[in-house]
């Protein structure tokens, strides 16, 4: 198999022999149930996994006694005395969780691994075997984890002709035109992976599909995507298209207060739960970007969220109401647009229903802060949407470690429950007490060879997972795991390349969009600069209208003297985004219009300091160039090129973005360029 397939499971023989020797007699003779599809998912693990990483087979024993040097089965198939043994610990889980804990049994040294449930299992026979992988000591091994988030989710923007929305791996997983018969060997390793990381839920279609997918010819198609993904603990949810009614039900509305209307969509989710009884639900963008919605029928958001909500009610699945609207024909700020139009339903919504807002209030930037929406709607789950998928990140071309950003959201506090209302206690639902708790990531895998392009793209969908069943986990940590399990565990190799993943977020932000510019992006594909765009017909997409530069500074005012959208946070970062004095300069264009002689923190003007920035990018990609160099005697030909050719491309590309912005900025400012930044050639 080519580099990369195999993702973090790639299980790679443990060279380390006293490590050898304790793993080895840890596994000595295992008990492990496999009496349903869970549990036989989780004993194929092992036995994949053991003989790679020990050079030996495994021995399972048919009975569970003390002899046994690893047991692992369900909470309540053990017997009394390993019950008692274990008892406090299996309470606190949650139905997902596990424990994996050394005990003394009958005077024996013995290893447990159990659960409420069969997917504990599996998750923790994962998590056993990436400790392996990372050389972690197992020998006095006390873990007790559960998921904090219930829907741990990807969005696939998969439409049904293969192609992706924002797509920069390949074509669509989903092989349409095989399915149903035909299982792709890919189908099983992707719920491998998602499983490994504690992914529970897959939305198969794109945010803007067409309503086929809800046809039976594709329902079939999708009712053997969810037969394998089931034995992995996956749901399958579906973009559900507001007019699908019109489109393949012949009504000729879908209004969502028309009874014909309503008994249709419950008409036909019956039909879906018939074939896939633990389907998820359904992820809907309605009245946003010109996708049709309940508004073209007067109604609201609530009427068309809560009309599919009681269809769904009954079988146990969700409604997923995504929060990202704007419209052209409203001249707020877009970024107020989707609080103010969402505000005023909290509490409205059917308890099954989930309302998705994206981590900023624009789209996805190299760095935005915190969605206002966030901790503000107080009686409504919100899910939190990331992008895995490098829309405005360089595709698949730059190597981008999201995690860092992802933490940088997470770790956002909202004060509006007080100081420590951050963003992550808003989405594991501890700050409200929700029932209900999701996070969702755009999925960046496709049909390569590698699954998403770029090797370190990988990192992202890891870190993803690990963020979404743990949004307190360190980006440091991830990082770690990851390179350790897909790379190597030399500590030589480990730290400098942690380094560069680590740093390589920011360095992102420099070349692209430092000190809180956004959305400079060419049109349409958004690759590479364009600030200079104003003929697009929304004014909403021109860049310039989120820059504003002109003779007098740059940086759109989201102050009372300009759009007010800081009146949508809590007072007290309201007063701190206002305060051109207090906002934490990396917000500061996001918020302010800036005149280009202001004094920055550092005491450069403002023209100086984007202009440093833009250099610091440049700089820092050449640092991450040096670092992958010296990392080369850890890699085999293969790994080292590729990562090598990517960086070598970002270079240039962070140079493009520099002399870009800078040479057309500088129209503006009419200012030299100061001492060390490199002069346009
Ligand atoms: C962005 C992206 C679109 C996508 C939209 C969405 O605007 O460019 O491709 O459809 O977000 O999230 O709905």
């Amino acid at each position: 198999q080519a580099d990369g397939y195999k993702l973090w499971l790639k299980y790679d023989k443990i060279e380390n022999s006293e490590l050898l020797n304790e793993y080895a007699e840890i596994v000595s003779s295992i008990y492990f149930k496999d009496d349903n599809d869970i549990l036989k998912n989780a004993k194929k693990e092992f036995s994949l996994a053991l003989p790679q990483m020990l050079n030996k087979q495994v021995k399972y024993s048919s009975n569970i006694s003390s002899d046994n040097s690893l047991i692992v089965d369900v909470y309540e198939n053990l017997p009394n005395d390993l019950k008692d043994l274990v008892g406090n610990d299996i309470e606190v889980l949650t139905d997902e969780g596990f424990i994996i804990k050394s005990l003394t049994y009958k005077k024996k040294s013995i290893t447990i691994i159990s659960a409420k449930k069969n997917i504990g299992i599996l998750y923790a026979t994962f998590r056993f075997l990436h400790l392996m992988q990372t050389h972690k000591k197992l020998k006095s091994i006390d873990l007790v984890d559960s998921p904090k988030v219930d829907l741990r989710m990807l969005n696939h923007w998969d439409n049904l002709d293969r192609s992706v929305e924002r797509g920069y791996a390949g074509f669509s997983l989903w092989n349409w035109q095989k399915l149903p018969e035909y299982i792709d060997q890919r189908y099983i390793d992707y719920a491998r992976a998602n499983a490994s990381i504690g992914i529970n839920s897959t939305v198969l279609t794109n945010v803007n599909a067409n309503a086929l997918v809800l046809t039976p010819m594709y329902l079939e198609k999708v009712e053997a995507l969810a037969n394998v993904f089931r034995g992995y603990g996956i749901k399958v949810y579906l973009t559900a298209r507001f007019s699908a009614p019109i489109e393949i039900g012949n009504l000729e509305t879908s209004d969502p207060l028309n009874p014909e209307v309503e008994k249709w969509w419950s008409n036909k989710v019956a039909e879906i739960y018939k074939r896939i009884p633990d389907f998820g639900g359904f992820l809907v963008k309605a009245n946003s970007e010109g996708q049709p919605g309940p508004q073209n029928y007067g109604r609201n958001h609530v009427d068309g969220a809560n009309m599919m909500a009681t269809a769904l009610k009954p079988f146990g699945g969700n409604v997923i109401w995504r929060a990202f609207v704007y419209s052209e024909h409203d001249d707020t700020d877009r970024a107020k647009q989707a609080y103010d139009e969402f505000l005023p339903y909290d509490g409205k919504f059917k308890d099954n229903v989930l309302v998705q807002v994206k981590n900023g209030a624009i789209d996805f930037q190299p760095r935005e802060p915190f969605h206002p929406m966030f901790g503000a709607m107080k009686k409504t789950p919100l899910v939190i949407e990331f992008q895995i998928t490098q829309e405005y990140l360089g595709f698949s071309s730059h190597l981008v470690f999201l995690p860092k950003l992802f933490e940088e959201v997470l770790d956002s506090d909202t004060y509006q429950k007080g100081k420590g209302s951050t963003v992550a206690k808003v989405i594991d639902g501890s700050l409200y007490g929700n029932t209900l708790s999701g996070i969702a990531g755009v999925a960046n895998i496709g049909t390569d060879l590698n699954w998403t392009g770029h090797p370190f793209a990988q990192a992202n969908w890891y870190g993803f997972g690990r963020l979404a069943w743990d949004p307190d986990l360190s980006s440091e940590k991830i990082a770690d795991e990851w390179l350790r399990a897909t790379y190597s565990n030399n500590q030589d190799f480990i730290e400098p390349v942690k380094n560069l993943m680590l740093t390589s977020r920011e360095a992102v932000v420099n070349y692209m969009n430092p000190l809180g510019l956004h959305h400079i992006f060419d049109t349409g594909h958004h690759y590479g600069p364009g600030p200079w765009v104003d003929n697009l017909g929304r004014p909403d997409w021109n860049p310039v209208y989120y820059h504003q530069a002109d003779a007098n500074g740059i940086g759109f005012d989201r102050t009372p003297s300009g759009s007010n959208a800081t009146e949508q946070y809590a007072s007290y970062l309201e007063k701190t985004f206002n305060d051109i004095n207090t906002i934490p300069e990396e917000y500061l264009l996001w918020f302010h219009h800036v005149p280009w002689d202001y004094k920055l923190q550092n005491g450069n003007t403002l023209w100086d300091g984007i202009a440093l920035k833009y250099q610091e990018g440049v700089n820092d990609v050449t640092h991450m160039i040096q670092t992958w160099d010296n990392a080369k005697p850890y890699l085999n030909d293969s790994e080292y090129n590729e990562v090598k050719m990517l960086l070598q491309i970002q270079l240039k590309e962070a140079k493009w973005w520099r002399d870009a912005c800078l040479l057309y900025f500088q129209t503006f400012s009419k200012k030299e360029l100061p001492e060390g930044v490199e002069k346009p050639t």
